[in-house]
């Protein structure tokens, strides 16, 4: 949510500025801005409703020029998308200028201090309350306008402002009176610092650092960071002085970029053999016939001594953590209980000392799943990630975990982070089978059909000319309905997730036999219902649901394994996916309804990479 960026270096700030919120803009798109300290020694400021392309407009006609200089783009919380609520935010008559993530709970009172104060506020957000309350403690601290104070004063005027904030901020700052400098602060929201030769860089996610620098360091909370050209020195609230750890980012400008396809949805949709096979890499264990992990950080016999999982997590993350569900109850016997991760942090539920949670996060900054964990481990439980993001907040937080290796994930709609989430679960269960009852063929037996997974994923892609028309056919529907059983139901619920999410059709997801309950009432000739029934223990099941539909006159789309001819009878249209065992269907089977979800929203004309009120990465309450 929002995207920060910042440069001091050499170069002409605004270049690294424009690129880097080109690659944050799947964070937020309805305003952007940016900052620059010119020659004059003063902060300039251009900014505007609407994308990057019409910052980049404007820019043309204003061009700014200096060699430090913040920039963002918006994802509305406090007052509409308008020039004047976009950032950066002046503070004290242009003295300080602030690009913000998060949000500030205590805005309205410091708002009405700083109004009664002779503070004038230009935009109805809560990042301009930031702006004056550092403006005010620096200019106290310097003596009222006396000149520039030592850097240490202004750190400790920076921070005692930001002691004042309830809430959560990534906070990246130019002062006119420091110009070689920016202070970038966090709390709750990411920020990540890249180092370069003789330049250095903040941004709200890795992957706007891309070419320009593979040296990162991640801020965690309470710390401020000052950027000069030449260096980076960290200040954490309570301890002072740290010194930073330099991490390496393995990602390629080729994994951020579109590489050809005409969406980065579409991209990632088809990466998934990949990046699959790129989860599973080193974590096949042929000779105990397990799986293996680097970073759970827990030993088996304490793993053995697990009696409950939690999965915790939002959205498709939450998905997968279903499917998680079905996965280590079938294969490992363990009882499982998946949770919203915006519930499981207020519920307080009774947890008995061997249960062990996992957050599941693609980006690892989602603020609900974060605050979940935060609450899990407070109350003593061990805690896992399966995250995507190296060094992001949850990463860093868990007492351990394991990295999907998916490579970054740029579309909004999660895609083949999922279907590597479900991956990392089905070797979860795996290892906790094997910790228990699961026997060593029994064991290799699942080894086998991992390997063929990505094969199988591909094969799955296939279907991609025929589910485009099958989207044409039916992109006018304002409903859909997706229905599956057992392992089956998440992937109903992920299909509708995608589809509502990217096209704005109304779509629901349903275990099939819970129709009669309710929802069947929604069905006629104008609502498609998309059935997954790839064979398995409730096939016939589902194909009797299925004629509950088509006896009331619903049209059905019917997700089966190759050669099914009784559905192909029955169905209106029908999308054939190879066969695997049930365990590996929900990887399998979403395949095409991504595809589907994809191709109807361009059908509609849809923005599919920044589908409207959504972000990338969810890090507000
Ligand atoms: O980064 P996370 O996996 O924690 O994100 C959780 C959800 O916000 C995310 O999965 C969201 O539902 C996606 N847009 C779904 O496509």
């Amino acid at each position: 949510m929002c995207g920060i960026v910042g440069y001091v270096g050499a170069g002409q700030a605004v270049d690294f500025l424009i690129h880097g919120l080109h690659r944050l803009e799947y964070r937020g798109y309805d305003s952007a801005g940016v900052a620059v300290i010119g020659q004059d020694g003063q902060i300039h400021v251009v900014k505007t409703a609407g994308r990057i392309a019409a910052l980049e407009e404007l820019l043309a006609k204003q061009p700014l020029t200096g060699r430090i200089g913040i920039g963002h783009t918006r994802w509305a919380t406090h007052g509409p998308a308008t020039d004047a609520n976009a950032h950066p935010h002046l503070g004290g008559n242009g003295a300080v200028a602030v690009v913000h993530n998060g949000v500030i709970e205590n805005y309205e009172s410091l708002r009405a201090r700083l109004e009664a104060e002779g503070y004038r506020f230009r935009s109805a957000t809560d990042t301009e309350a930031i702006a004056h309350l550092i403006a005010e403690a620096v200019r106290t601290a310097t003596g009222n306008g006396k000149g520039p104070a030592p850097l240490d004063e202004l750190i400790q005027a920076v921070q005692a402002a930001l002691a004042q904030l309830q809430g959560t901020y990534g906070l990246a700052m130019l002062f006119r009176d420091w110009p070689d400098l920016i202070l970038a602060a966090r709390r709750g929201s990411p920020l990540i610092i890249g180092v370069g030769q003789k330049e250095h860089f903040v941004s709200s996610d890795p992957s706007s650092l891309i070419g320009y620098t593979d040296k990162i360091v991640a801020l965690a909370d309470h710390e401020l960071a000052v950027l000069t050209a030449d260096g980076v020195r960290v200040v954490h609230r309570d301890h002072g002085h740290i010194n930073p750890s330099v991490q390496v980012l393995d990602w390629s400008a080729a994994e951020v970029s579109r590489g050809g396809y005409p969406h980065y949805m579409l991209k990632e949709i088809f990466e998934q053999p990949e990046s699959i096979r790129n989860t599973m890499r080193g974590r096949l264990d042929w000779d105990e016939a397990t799986a293996r992990f680097g970073g759970l950080n827990l030993s088996p016999q304490e793993l053995r001594r697990v009696r409950r999982i939690v999965f915790t997590g939002c959205g498709t993350s939450w998905h997968a953590g279903l499917v998680g569900e079905y996965l280590i109850e079938t294969l490992a016997r363990l009882p499982v209980e998946v949770e919203y991760a915006s519930e499981l942090r207020y519920r307080n539920p009774p947890l008995e000392n061997d249960t062990l949670l996992f957050a599941i996060t693609q980006s690892g900054e989602t603020a609900d799943t974060l605050a979940a964990l935060r609450e899990m481990k407070r109350k003593g439980l061990p805690t896992l990630a399966i995250c995507n993001v190296v060094g992001s907040s949850i990463a860093a937080e868990a007492d351990g975990g394991v990295y999907l290796h998916a490579g970054p994930e740029i579309g909004v709609a999660s895609t083949k982070a999922y279907t590597c989430q479900c991956t990392v679960l089905v070797l979860l269960a795996l290892y906790f089978g094997r910790l228990r009852h699961l026997g060593f063929d029994d064991g290799l037996r699942i080894l086998e059909h991992l390997q063929q997974l990505p094969d199988r994923v591909s094969d799955a892609l296939q279907t991609s000319p025929q589910v485009r028309e099958i989207a044409e056919k039916y992109a006018s529907s304002e409903h859909f309905l997706y229905l599956g059983r057992h392992f089956n139901f998440p992937t109903a619920l992920e299909g509708a997730l995608k589809m509502k999410e990217i096209s704005y059709i109304h779509a629901e997801g349903y275990p099939a036999a819970e129709m009669k309950h309710g929802p069947i009432a929604l069905v006629d000739r104008q609502t498609p219902s998309v059935f997954l029934m790839p064979q398995g223990a409730v096939y016939d099941k589902v194909l009797s649901n299925l004629q509950e539909i088509k006896a009331r006159g619903g049209p059905v789309i019917a997700v089966v394994c190759r050669g099914d001819r009784k559905a192909a009878q029955l169905a209106d249209d029908v999308i054939e996916i190879p066969a695997v065992p049930e365990f590996l269907q929900p990887i399998v089977s979403v395949v095409p309804l991504q595809l589907l979800a994809y191709y109807t929203a361009v059908a509609r004309g849809c923005d599919v990479d920044k589908p409207r009120n959504l972000a990338k990465s969810v890090t507000v309450e």
